[in-house]
């Protein structure tokens, strides 16, 4: 059985979209991003994949939620609930959570694993939000030191944790 995992850029009050997209673009979280799922599959809502302005992530097994029996585009793997999902993956190591909304408040209860980027901040005018996170379920199994995006000027961090 794949040890399913979440990431995800949250902000002090749950918040990770607005309008269809992320609520920053911090270069160095979508290294981070990169580096943590390359070659690991990734699961993903059909609006987070149609977030993606080219099309599926490379280097990666792309696999999309939909209710849609007739959905297709290139380069992903269709499948129609988040059970299917862990299924597809079950042969691999660890597989990634990406999003969104709704997918995370569905996988959360599943995963073993949170890779959170902290922002420092609070979004009000947000329309999509992270499921709220019970701190007693968690431990802290690594964490960044504090940084600050240049383009933004947003402080953030990264945290790692594991179900205890
Ligand atoms: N901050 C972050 O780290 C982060 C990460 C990812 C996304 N986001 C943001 O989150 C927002 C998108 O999230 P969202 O909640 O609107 O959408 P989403 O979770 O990406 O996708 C929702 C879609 O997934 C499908 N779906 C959901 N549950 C399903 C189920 N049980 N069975 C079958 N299909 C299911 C449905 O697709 P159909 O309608 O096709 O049936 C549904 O419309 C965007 O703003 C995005 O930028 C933020």
């Amino acid at each position: 059985m794949a040890q399913i995992s979440i990431i995800v850029a949250i902000t002090r009050n749950n918040a990770i979209g607005r309008s269809g997209d992320l609520l920053f673009h911090i270069s160095e979280d979508l290294k981070q991003f990169k580096a943590v799922t390359m070659g690991h599959p990734i699961i993903m809502g059909r609006k987070t994949f149609e977030s993606f302005p080219n099309g599926a992530l490379p280097g990666r097994r792309n696999i999309v939620i939909t209710r849609q029996g007739d959905y297709n585009a290139e380069n992903i793997e269709i499948v129609n609930s988040l059970q299917a999902a862990v299924d597809a993956v079950k042969d691999t190591d660890e597989a990634f959570v990406i999003g969104g909304g709704e997918i995370y408040r569905q996988a959360l209860p599943l995963c073993s694993r949170l890779y959170l980027t902290e922002i420092d901040t609070e979004i009000t005018d947000a329309d999509t939000f992270f499921p709220e996170i019970n701190c007693n379920e968690w431990e802290i199994t690594e964490q960044s030191d504090i940084k600050q995006d240049p383009r933004s000027g947003v402080q953030f961090r990264f945290t790692c944790l594991s179900r205890k």
